[in-house]
């Protein structure tokens, strides 16, 4: 009776109150909210509470949510001893995904599986995580660490702990739509691995980490990262056409480009380009913008066709670089956010368990004689 879709694709594996995709519309709602108004209306903060409990929150809960978030920014001074001796050459996405496996080190029951005790750890993963990106970049330049500030809200205290002054409005606001529109995606992958891993009823450390692990990969979140490089290995405006060309004739895949789910174009990169656009002309990075521009009409012409259009990672890219954040942090900055969808999946999970065990097709031999090793 059972059926094999080799990488698990249109398996229906889990219920979400979260998310939900028109993959050939384009359309992209959490809680049933589109995610163009939520980029436009709402904050990291209020999008999580939404995503944790399906609802937005009143003014006094998200008061709450945000005072107990901020109670976690900072991390035990162990941990910043421990950044310290981090060899700098370590990516950022190995730091990470190590870190958080180690903040189960000063949990006293980091074990605790019931709802309520999932949702306090993952506040406070998500109120630390982005202290470890910081004070990890800081670090790593040989820069002092700077500590969190508790009046700043969830974008602005990470700008300001990574750059060591607090950013601008217009740039908090941009990073801060960076988060919501990353926040959460259905069963994307990593969002799996973190299911599949607390459905053993592991623990809460364990399914982020597996998470974080599963998003590096280049065919997922770490895809923003290889835009910029593409960016970056691309002179001229001029040189668009030739380049991509040269790559789709290889069957080379480019970054930033096509989806499992969507076949139009990603919502959140219709959101993302227009920040993009805003950014690259404030801060004098045109050039990036217009060839990304080009490379989204070569692609159109050349791929539309197989339903292949831009993703989250392709105006993403951009938006990071003219935010001033240095390419291996971009990768980060996705987890950072994910945090909130992972960590909402985790809590379903937990919700209604089932454990994930599926089953493999054996396509090997039967009745193979055991020959002994002399003999082979
Ligand atoms: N560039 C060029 N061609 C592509 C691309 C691309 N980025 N993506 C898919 N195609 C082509 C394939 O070569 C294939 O062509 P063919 O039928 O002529 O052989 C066709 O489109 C279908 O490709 P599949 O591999 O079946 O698509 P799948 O659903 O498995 O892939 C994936 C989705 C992995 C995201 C793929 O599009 C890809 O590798 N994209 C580049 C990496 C990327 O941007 N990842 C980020 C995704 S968003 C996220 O995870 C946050």
């Amino acid at each position: 009776m059972s059926t094999y879709a080799k990488g698990l694709e249109g398996i229906i594996a889990a219920e979400t109150n979260m998310s939900w995709i028109d993959g050939t519309k384009g359309i992209l709602e959490y809680v049933g909210i589109n995610i163009d108004e939520l980029a436009q209306k709402s904050t990291f903060e209020e999008t999580v509470y939404l995503l944790w409990n399906g609802k937005l929150p009143k003014i006094n809960e998200l008061d709450e949510f945000t005072r107990e978030l901020r109670s976690h920014y900072r991390i035990p001074d162990v941990m910043k001893e421990r950044i310290a001796r981090i060899p700098k050459e370590v990516e950022p996405m190995h730091m990470l995904r190590t870190l958080i496996s180690e903040l189960s080190f000063y949990d006293p029951n980091p074990n605790d599986n019931d709802v309520a005790s999932a949702r306090q750890k993952a506040i406070r993963v998500l109120g630390q995580a982005p202290t470890l990106v910081a004070a990890f970049d800081r670090s790593r330049k040989g820069l002092e660490l700077v500590e969190p500030d508790t009046e700043l809200g969830f974008s602005q205290n990470f700008l300001y702990m990574l750059n060591g002054k607090k950013p601008t409005d217009t740039m908090a606001k941009a990073f801060d739509i960076c988060m919501i529109t990353h926040a959460d995606h259905g069963l994307n992958n990593s969002t799996f691995a973190a299911r599949v891993v607390i459905s053993t009823l592991s623990d809460v450390y364990s399914a982020l980490t597996a998470a974080v692990g599963s998003l590096r990969g280049p065919l997922h979140g770490g895809a923003n990262e290889g835009v910029m490089k593409m960016l970056n290995e691309i002179p001229t405006i001029e040189d668009v056409e030739p380049y991509i060309m040269n790559k789709l004739k290889n069957k080379e895949r480019i970054m930033g480009f096509g989806h499992r789910v969507y076949k139009a174009k990603d919502p959140r990169a219709k959101e993302l380009q227009k920040l993009a656009k805003q950014l690259a002309e404030d801060t004098g990075n045109s050039d990036l913008f217009l060839k990304s521009k080009k490379i989204e009409e070569i692609m159109e012409r050349e791929v539309a066709s197989k339903g292949i259009y831009p993703n989250v990672d392709f105006y993403s890219a951009t938006t990071y670089h003219c935010i001033g954040l240095q390419l291996d942090l971009f990768t980060p900055m996705f987890a950072m956010s994910r945090l909130g969808g992972w960590s909402g999946h985790i809590i379903e999970q937990l919700s209604d368990n089932r454990l994930f065990r599926p089953k493999a097709q054996f396509v090997g031999e039967h009745n193979v004689p055991y020959i002994p090793i002399q003999e082979r």
